[in-house]
């Protein structure tokens, strides 16, 4: 493997932890909210990929918060809505990932992720982590959404690495599917212990995290 690409959302940074804030706005609902917004958010992706209406992820991750926040019948205003919008710029990593980011240090590494190349660069400095990586590239300059293959394109054209040298690492299936039907090496992180996407594409590794998949792959 010449590069490894990871994911952002749910496979370096716990997308989950946002229902704490949410929970704070909104007491009690935190859980449902943080869950049906995720899902929402991708959901959004798809649609406004498939029907070529692209609109960042910034308001991407706007309309599908509303949209929880009126299928739970929520109050909110414009205040509480960017309190738990601001939450995305300051994720935390999940704790696999420091000591795996060290351990790859001496190869190429890069961020493909939906997000905004605003909102990845304030997330991954607020973690700290921002000269651990050579790219943090951001769909925001083909104005597409993954799993859009040339989304993928992004990091070989970036890295100038043949796609299958690409170890691509993510933790959501659809982006593994994605990924693996584009031509990476693909290691899908299946934190959750979630059963396999039925799309008749199988990634090349399967872990519970980090440390098992530099272990199977790197050893
Ligand atoms: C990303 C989301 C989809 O970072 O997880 O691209």
């Amino acid at each position: 493997m010449k590069a490894i690409v990871f994911d952002a959302y749910g496979t370096l940074f716990d997308v989950t932890s946002v229902a704490e804030v949410c929970d704070k706005q909104f007491p009690g609902y935190g859980q449902q909210i943080s869950e049906m917004w995720r899902q929402k958010q991708l959901e959004y992706t798809w649609l406004r990929a498939l029907m070529r209406r692209y609109e960042d992820f910034a308001a991407v991750n706007r309309g599908a918060l509303q949209y929880a926040l009126h299928q739970l019948n929520l109050w909110y205003d414009n205040e509480m809505l960017n309190t738990v919008l601001a939450s995305y710029l300051t994720l935390p990593t999940f704790p696999d990932v420091p000591q795996a980011l060290h351990a790859l240090r001496t190869h190429r590494l890069a961020i493909l992720s939906n997000g905004t190349q605003g909102m990845l660069e304030a997330l991954v400095r607020n973690a700290g982590l921002l000269w651990n990586f050579d790219h943090v590239l951001s769909v925001d300059p083909l104005k597409t959404y993954k799993p859009d293959p040339r989304v993928y394109q992004l990091a070989v054209n970036a890295l100038g690495v043949a796609k299958e040298r690409i170890l691509f690492i993510s933790s959501n299936g659809w982006d593994v599917a994605g990924a693996k039907s584009f031509g990476f090496t693909v290691g899908w992180l299946n934190r959750r212990g979630k059963v396999a996407e039925e799309l008749g594409i199988r990634p090349d590794y399967e872990v519970a995290n980090l440390l098992e998949l530099i272990e199977r792959a790197f050893r």
